[in-house]
């Protein structure tokens, strides 16, 4: 038997429903105010709970959440008299049930109730064990990537097609791969496709495979890596990159999973498992005609989409201690610590190259300060110091200037580097560009170049050593190049 609330200000109408829910088996209680029905649904032990919107203490919408928090999560279905698609949209992304418009025959409210009622049931019955989902080198704990993972077990634990986009570098491999680990062909094999690196002379055999003597060369049959995928995952990578011809190949092999090998006469079988990527995006590239509508609806059964670094700066900081200590390990060298500047520039950069610049830059930064046993801004590489450097002058030129110096949290934010590396950042190409074009001119004429640029000899060697330009090795090509 369950147990059933209805929040409703219409008295005439809770009493209907209440005589309608006893009639199924079930209990029922109602209220007439927000605040009473919210108390009651706290209190106690309910699995449903209708929801009026327009109630004279409030609405119902906003109540919604938090009816959904209390400790038997109900599931909630709203009534309304005035029902809008807004409305449901809000609803039903809040967590509802089902989004009912009155009047309503009691025909109307059964359907739903029962349906809940059986979800409930089937809970109780096979609740489900709670399985550890393994995520092999993916960190991150942002609400924005703790969804995505909640999409990866999904994924796993079906069949289904999975797309996954995002832009460069935002772990859509590594996904792909965690999917594959976590889902029931994880004993098998899974075959990366390179859509955009696949010879286009040897795409066909190298998907389909071939038999002996389909063309010259193919002195032995050969099993192509779709048929290599048989009870694992195929993972078709950049799959934006896929020609029309073999779009339309591709939507056969999705539909039947039947396919015929270079030369063969009989179709073949893999059943395989489905992951594609692409940081492109598939429904612009369908409405321009250049990638079919029918394969990517194919595809997206289940969509993992992966934000970028700078919509979840949060997990910068985790990111970067992970890879740091994979790193000193693999160059066998202690782990580095880090200054508090240092995450304050990673938190303030862009990472347009996403996860995969973060750990560029991380590697770059650990070899430059090789011996040293904390990372500084000075060890990242230097167009990042520079971007960072150059946005900082920007920021605090204009904050000196207008009231903004009193937006104390900006200012926190701002990144002022020790002044020498600024200054270096900023001029070291320049420089090294003025010196490389004066001994071209020059022709390695140190005296001349003296005269020219103002500077007496020791200073002038001493630039030349530090850039390290040749004095008579260079040319006005080289220094342009
Ligand atoms: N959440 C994460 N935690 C730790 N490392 C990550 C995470 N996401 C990505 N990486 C690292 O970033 C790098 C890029 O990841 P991956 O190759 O999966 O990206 P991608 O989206 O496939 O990029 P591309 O579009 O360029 O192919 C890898 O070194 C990976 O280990
Ligand atoms: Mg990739």
């Amino acid at each position: 038997m369950a147990n059933v609330l209805i929040i409703d200000d219409d008295q005439g109408m809770c009493g209907m429903m209440v005589e309608l829910v006893k009639n199924m088996g079930h209990k029922a209680v109602y209220s007439t105010t927000l605040n009473q029905g919210l108390e009651k649904a706290i209190r106690g032990d309910f699995d449903v709970v209708f929801l009026d919107v327009l109630m004279p203490d409030g609405n119902g919408l906003e109540a919604l959440a938090t009816i959904r928090e209390v400790k038997s999560a109900p599931e909630v279905i709203i009534i309304t008299g005035a029902g809008t698609s807004d409305g449901a949209e809000i609803a039903i992304k809040n967590g509802a049930w089902d989004y009912l418009q009155k009047p309503l025959s009691p025909k109307k409210i059964m359907l739903p109730l029962s349906r809940v009622f059986q979800y409930r049931d089937s809970l109780k019955k096979k609740p489900r064990p709670p399985v550890a989902l393994k995520l092999p080198g993916i960190v991150g704990s942002s609400s924005s990537i703790r969804e995505r993972y909640d999409l990866l077990a999904q994924a796993a634990n079906s069949n289904a097609n999975v797309l996954i986009s995002g832009e460069t570098g935002t772990g859509k491999e590594l996904f792909a791969k965690a999917i594959h680990l976590n889902s029931n062909c994880a004993q098998k094999k899974m075959v990366v496709v390179d859509c955009a690196a696949l010879p286009e002379s040897l795409i066909e055999s190298s998907l389909f495979g071939h038999e002996k003597g389909a063309f010259t060369g193919a002195d032995r049959s050969r099993d192509g890596l779709i048929k290599m995928a048989d009870g694992g995952t195929l993972f078709l990578d950049e799959i934006g990159e896929l020609g029309s011809l073999l779009q339309k190949t591709f939507l056969r092999v999705l539909q039947e999973r039947k396919f015929r090998p270079v030369g063969g006469e009989d179709e073949i079988y893999s059943n395989f498992r489905l992951i594609a990527a692409t940081n492109k995006n598939l429904e612009t590239m369908a409405e321009q005609g250049t990638f079919r509508k029918d394969l990517l609806y194919r595809l997206q059964s289940v969509v993992l989409e992966l934000p970028p670094l700078r919509d979840r700066r949060e997990d910068i900081k985790e990111i970067t201690v992970h890879h740091v200590t994979k790193i000193c390990d693999r160059y066998g060298t202690e782990t580095k610590g880090f200054s508090t500047d240092f995450f304050q520039v990673l938190q303030e950069y862009d990472w347009h190259g996403n996860v995969r610049e973060l750990t560029n830059a991380l590697e770059s930064a650990i070899s430059a300060a090789f011996y040293e046993p904390i990372l500084f801004p000075k060890h990242l590489p230097m167009n990042i110091r520079v971007k960072m450097a150059r946005a900082s002058v920007n920021d605090s030129s204009v904050g000196m200037m207008s009231e903004n110096l009193l937006d104390t949290n900006r200012l926190k934010r701002t990144v002022v580097p020790p002044y020498r590396d600024f200054r270096d950042s900023i001029l070291e190409g320049p420089e090294r560009k003025y010196f490389k074009d004066l001994m071209a001119l020059t022709r390695g004429n140190v005296s001349e170049a003296c005269r020219i640029s103002g500077l007496g000899r020791t200073w002038l060697y001493k630039v030349l050593k530090k850039y390290n330009i040749e004095k008579n090795n260079i040319s006005l090509d080289d220094s342009h190049a």
